[in-house]
């Protein structure tokens, strides 16, 4: 099967991830198939939470925390500028808090915890996944398209389920402390008892929001995510380790998409031995993928001549990786 025989087969999916080591090409893989499925006629949006602001780079316009930026017709683009989105993230809790208690402001004790937690990976984990979960449960799109960052740090996004888990825990101790110092506020204030009700409807809230959003993650019928690896030896190695990884939690992997092949056409014509080597040397690497991967490789990518950057060579790829249509 081909990557063009996937989506036609497959019109159910609506949410597509590529992942792999950095620097592979996740970016532009994002990029060329958001490009092709906008061409095809299906509205399509293309994220990332990635500081580096890739998206920018590779569609050469500053969309970083501008919201969702239309590219050209059908393709729009979005980077979360997640350091933001984590202050505001404090404020929605620190607003809740102000809320649920009826205080003015949040009290010093309280705040002073508030920093703590937010200097915690997990607290920024759950602001940035929180955002991407805005993004999807919003609707609006045909495709949705995650560029992800390298493997380790996406593993991490896609295990989300435990790191809300771990949000959860922090919400149920920040309410336990609650507690005891509206004890003391209460009897200094004569305020009304605090309104457990709240609290417990906020919880079961971000609950229901777990399960959506693991379970859009997880659902083989709308999710897709695709490997991406070159022909060579660590590379090979390292997506098998982590393949095995993602299928422990659950991740549906579609397939496995190998870029930077130096086109074997190219031993016809005269080029220099360090090229000739090259390719004979990723003749064996590419053996070794089909072993290990079969017909579960989707796409055999050519090195491009130049860095792909811009529109005209965004359609390149996109031919490349989907042939002509
Ligand atoms: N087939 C190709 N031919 C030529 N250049 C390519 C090809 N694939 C990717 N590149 C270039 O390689 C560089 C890295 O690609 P890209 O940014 O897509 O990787 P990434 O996996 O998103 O990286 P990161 O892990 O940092 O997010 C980019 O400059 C890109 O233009
Ligand atoms: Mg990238």
């Amino acid at each position: 099967m081909s990557l063009a025989e996937f989506f036609e087969e497959c019109p159910d999916v609506r949410y597509i991830m590529y992942g792999g080591k950095g620097g592979l090409g996740k970016t532009t893989f994002s990029a060329a198939t958001a490009y092709y499925l906008a061409k095809k006629g299906h509205r399509v949006l293309v994220f990332s939470v990635d500081p580096q602001a890739s998206l920018s780079d590779i569609f050469e316009r500053n969309i970083f925390g501008q919201g969702e930026v239309e590219i050209m017709p059908n393709l729009y683009a979005c980077e979360i500028d997640a350091d933001r989105r984590i202050k505001e993230y404090q404020d929605e809790i620190r607003q809740k808090i102000r809320d649920m208690y009826g205080f003015e402001e949040v009290p010093g004790e309280i705040e002073n915890y508030m920093q703590a937690a937010s200097a915690e990976p997990a607290m920024e984990e759950s602001a940035i996944f929180d955002e991407v979960v805005n993004i999807v449960v919003k609707g609006g799109y045909d495709y949705y398209i995650y560029d992800l960052v390298p493997l380790g740090h996406a593993l991490y996004y896609l295990s989300m389920a435990s790191v809300y888990d771990q949000w959860i825990t922090k919400i149920t101790r920040l309410r336990e402390q609650m507690r005891e110092y509206d004890q003391v506020m209460a009897t200094v204030r004569r305020e009304k008892e605090v309104q457990e009700d709240q609290i417990l409807n906020e919880l079961e809230y971000i609950k229901g929001r777990i399960n959506a959003s693991s379970g859009i993650l997880t659902d083989a019928r709308k999710t897709a995510f695709f490997f991406v690896l070159t022909p060579e030896e660590m590379i090979i190695l390292d997506t098998k380790k982590a393949a095995d990884m993602f299928a422990k939690f659950s991740v549906p992997i579609r397939g496995y998409i190998v870029n930077r092949v130096v086109p074997r056409e190219l031993l016809d014509e005269k080029i220099p031995d360090y090229l000739r080597n090259r390719i004979n040397m990723q003749k064996g690497f590419l053996e070794e993928i089909d072993r290990s991967f079969g017909s579960s490789v989707l796409g055999r990518i050519p090195e491009l001549e130049s860095d792909v950057r811009g529109i005209p060579m965004i359609e390149k790829m996109a031919r490349a990786m989907f042939g002509g249509w």
